[in-house]
């Protein structure tokens, strides 16, 4: 294994946390290219459960050096608890943890603005952020009014947030809502930069390196396919390019050195926060889906909205990220059901329709075209080999890698480490 892009291919949590982790033990570099501390890796490792919103969950394995790129935006203060977390249940991350100089700071009044923002949103066109000031920080990039890593370490740090912070009170008093405490906040900042300053550095050098000296890399997507800015479902998405193209947008790797792209998809599908999700289902079944999958958001806690396997959602994000192979997860939590369905195309105003409309109206308006398939109704919480699988699973699985056009490299059939089918190298 070389250097491997892993996406969301859905709209995120997707079980990526799960993949990573048993990828990392393969691979020298873990790295994270975009988004915040909006996402939220869940790892199970024995009876300990680890959640990682910013820091690759590659630190979870001694040895393995984790980077956190130039396209994510990162809150040093919740870096910095999480860094205290890990390091109090005994995994230190100094000398293996690597935080790109490039990388925007979000600060507490990205946080205000994000909540101030979707407060006065009309209630139809709320986005239902994380509220972790995601949108604000990325919009103070691209105006350019941003500081960075690099800043945090420059003498000149306290002018430069104080301008800032003046600016955007102004605009929070302007929007209704609490000024941020300025001397608080330089006080802060101030320590998290002397605290930070040993992993703040140049990951561009560093990452093209660990390439150029054969050094197998893993960037780690956060959110999905179709949260990205770009090609999600639009304004109901994230800030930043999850697809696989932010991987070298977000750490300095010319898209040449990328070897393989692995999507990663549910065996069915969810979503939270706002917008359309056409295979939703708001009955007995959604709710079993939600209840068997544990689908809490791990970030906000908040319950996410279950529905079919939707293939022309899978289709687009392979098509997007030139995806290889598919990890899919959570394919027990299907085990019940007595049938199950795939949403091969969508119809919409009496037309078949095989893509994502880019009018988010019109997606609203798409109602999905189903394909069924018999429940196998027995557990594969147990099975080793994808052999071994139930063959009505088997089919379920072969159908939804056939209307997709990619093959299954991963299966995994539950939250524990071991419960990961490699499905290629046993084939
Ligand atoms: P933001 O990224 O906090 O601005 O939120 C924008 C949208 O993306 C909302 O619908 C969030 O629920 C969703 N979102 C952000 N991060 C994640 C994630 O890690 N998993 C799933 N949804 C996410």
């Amino acid at each position: 294994m070389s250097v491997t892009v892993l996406v969301g291919s859905q709209w995120g949590d997707e079980g990526k946390g799960k993949i990573i982790d048993v990828l990392t033990r393969e691979v020298d570099v873990v790295v994270r290219y975009q988004g915040g501390s909006n996402a939220g890796h869940t790892v199970e490792i024995g009876a300990q459960r680890y959640v990682l919103h910013l820091i690759p969950s590659g630190i979870l394995h001694e040895g393995k050096q984790c980077v956190i790129g130039n396209g994510v935006v990162v809150d040093p203060v919740a870096l910095l608890k999480e860094i205290d977390e890990l390091t109090e249940r005994g995994m230190p991350t100094e000398g293996r943890l690597h935080i790109s100089d490039r990388a925007h700071i979000v600060f507490p009044y990205h946080k205000a603005l994000d909540e101030s923002r979707e407060r006065l949103r009309a209630k139809d066109s709320k986005i239902g952020t994380t509220k972790r000031g995601i949108g604000p920080t990325y919009g103070d990039k691209a105006a350019r009014t941003g500081l960075r890593m690099a800043d945090l370490l420059d003498p000149h740090f306290g002018t430069l947030l104080d301008e800032r912070l003046v600016e955007k009170n102004r605009i929070l008093t302007a929007l209704g809502a609490e000024p941020v405490d300025a001397s608080e906040v330089q006080r802060a900042y101030a320590q998290a930069g002397e605290r930070l300053a040993p992993y703040i550095t140049d990951t561009v050098s560093l990452l093209n390196r660990a390439v150029n000296d054969g050094k197998s890399v893993l960037f780690e997507g956060a959110q999905g396919t179709m949260l990205d800015i770009d090609f999600g479902t639009f304004p109901y998405v994230t800030s930043s390019n999850a697809t696989a193209g932010g991987a070298c947008t977000g750490t300095g790797i010319a898209p040449h050195r990328i070897d393989r792209v692995i999507g990663v998809v549910k065996a069915y599908t969810t979503r939270v926060g706002e917008g359309p999700f056409p295979t939703e289902l708001a009955d007995e079944t959604g709710a079993l889906l939600g209840r068997e999958g544990r689908e809490f958001g791990a970030t906000t806690g908040r319950p996410r909205r279950c529905g079919w396997f939707d293939a022309v959602v899978a289709r687009f994000s392979a098509m997007l990220n030139g995806i290889d192979e598919w990890a899919i997860t959570k394919l027990d939590v299907l085990d019940s059901l007595e049938t199950i369905r795939i949403c091969t195309a969508y119809e919409c105003g009496g037309k078949r329709c095989e893509t994502i409309p880019a009018n988010i109206r019109t997606l609203e308006q798409c109602t999905p075209v189903y394909e069924d398939f018999e429940g196998w109704q027995c557990s594969t919480k147990e099975v080793s080999r994808f052999e071994d699988l139930p063959p009505r699973a088997r089919a379920y699985v072969d159908r939804l890698c056939e209307l997709t056009g990619v093959p299954v490299g991963i299966l995994s059939v539950g939250p524990r480490r071991d419960s990961t089918l490699r499905v290629r190298a046993e084939a």
